[in-house]
């Protein structure tokens, strides 16, 4: 999966897998910088929140999956003496990753792969962590599936996604600036318009944190805590694979 043109962009409904990795390949090149000015920064701050409350130790095995440009796998990789690796199924944002890894002589194992079917053995890490990842994923049930059969039981995992503000002052304006400002900056900076419409329509369509919970529950984790970030914007879904079924429903803190 190479290559990509800036004029195409999947169905925010439906996802197709060729077409977001495609999406992404195009838009590699400029991902970064559009990632920190769009956010004001912010992001990077996501990204240690996320790490840290994985609280993965020396010597442990953790997957970034959907790694993208790296920067989530970057931040763990240099604080904890996990033994990260790195997944994506886009080439074009694994290549920048690499070319990271190189200049900041972090080495980071990087895996082509599709989330979907991923290549490595069951219960074959202790963490896992995902970062603006999952949205994307044309099934996410068996996205989350996957991601349970390659954690050990009593793994941990953590997912950093966009979510819905509130209907608040603030959640108004927020709205305004994702679905209105944000698509003509990230047109200008990427020269592509699509994937920057995508971005908020993907983001509305998906589930809320409580129905993400139950969805997290049946593939067999135990959800720990789902913490709002910023407002509201982003959520942090933090869990276990749990040790025997998915049968035991969920028992989830809700931290403002
Ligand atoms: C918005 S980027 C996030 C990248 C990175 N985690 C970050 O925090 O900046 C989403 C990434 O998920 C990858 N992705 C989406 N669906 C995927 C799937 N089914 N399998 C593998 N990678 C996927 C895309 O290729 C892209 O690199």
């Amino acid at each position: 999966m190479t290559g990509g043109s800036l004029g195409q962009v999947p169905d925010p409904k439906t996802r197709p897998g060729q077409a977001v990795a495609d999406m992404f390949s195009a838009i590699a090149s400029t991902y970064d910088v559009l990632n920190h000015l769009l956010s004001l920064n912010v992001d990077r701050r996501w990204r240690r929140i996320t790490t840290t409350a994985l609280a993965s130790g020396p010597g442990e095995r953790v997957l970034d999956l959907c790694t993208g440009t790296g920067d989530l796998a970057f931040s763990l990789v240099g604080r904890s003496g996990a033994r990260v690796v790195g997944a994506d199924f886009s080439a074009g944002m694994l290549a920048i990753a690499r070319q990271k890894a190189r200049k900041r002589d972090q080495p980071l194992p990087l895996v082509q792969a599709d989330a979907l079917a991923l290549p490595f053995l069951s219960s074959s890490f202790d963490g896992l962590m995902v970062a603006f990842g999952v949205r994307n994923f044309e099934d996410l049930d068996a996205g989350f599936r996957e991601m349970a059969r390659v954690l050990r039981p009593g793994g941990r995992l953590a997912i950093l996604e966009f979510s819905s503000p509130d209907r608040s002052l603030f959640g108004t304006l927020y709205r305004f600036y994702f679905s209105r400002v944000l698509p003509r900056i990230g047109r200008l900076v990427s020269g592509a318009a699509g994937p920057y419409h995508y971005l908020p329509a993907t983001v509305e369509g998906f589930p809320s944190p409580s129905a993400l919970a139950g969805m997290l529950s049946a593939a067999g984790f135990q959800v720990l805590e789902q913490r709002s970030l910023t407002g509201g914007i982003a959520t942090l879904h933090l869990g276990a694979k749990a040790a025997a079924s998915p049968l035991a429903g969920p028992s989830v803190r809700m931290v403002p």
